[in-house]
């Protein structure tokens, strides 16, 4: 069987570029290698310990951790919200990283890239990110890497990706994960 990614974008923007840059990967993948782009962040409640046994019992939360669990590594394409990561993306990891949930990005191995509509292409995003799944315990993969600048450039009116030296380093990111799948 092949090995299986879930690749999870931080926007809930319908024409997010991190999405478009995630279907593109998906597209790319090799056949051993099966890139599920997520699709369900709109429906990820804001986190309330209060409220954390009842949400996870069933629902949005529960079903990312199934999928997350399922996966043998994760694809996080990350905006760069003011310097960091978007509430969404952090609130999302903040549920998955819980025991009421299974800890399920523990011991994960997790690529990070990133498109943004500005100049440095969610460096600072994609640091802070690593930190982050760095507390959860996450296999933060190193190695090629996607910084996408001036993003929407990158891509035709349908939404493809056309620019070749960006399809070379996602082809590359691919190529990572497959391995770090096998070995882990
Ligand atoms: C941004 N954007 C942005 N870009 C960047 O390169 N550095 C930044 O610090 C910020 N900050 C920022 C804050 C907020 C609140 C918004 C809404 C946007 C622009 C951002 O890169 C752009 O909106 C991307 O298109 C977002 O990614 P998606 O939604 O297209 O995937």
């Amino acid at each position: 069987p092949p090995c299986r990614v879930i690749a999870i974008a931080g926007s809930l923007r319908r024409d997010s570029i991190n999405r478009l840059l995630l279907r593109a990967a998906a597209e790319m993948a090799p056949t051993d290698l099966q890139v599920d782009v997520y699709d369900g962040l709109t429906a990820i409640p804001m986190f309330d310990e209060d409220s954390e046994k009842f949400m996870t019992a069933t629902g949005p939360v529960r079903a990312l951790a199934a999928q997350v669990s399922a996966a043998d590594a994760v694809l996080i394409a990350t905006p760069e919200y003011n310097h960091s990561i978007p509430g969404v993306l952090k609130n999302a990891i903040d549920w998955l990283s819980r025991g009421s949930i299974g800890d399920v990005l523990a011991g994960k191995p997790v690529a990070v890239i990133g498109a943004s509509t500005g100049r440095w292409g969610t460096r600072l995003a994609q640091t802070a990110l690593r930190q982050v799944l760095f507390a959860t315990g996450s296999v933060v993969l190193s190695g090629p890497a996607v910084y996408l600048n001036n993003g929407a450039a990158a891509f035709d009116a349908q939404g493809r990706l056309i620019d070749p030296a960006t399809r070379a380093s996602l082809g590359h990111v691919l190529d990572m994960m497959r391995r770090a799948s096998v070995t882990h």
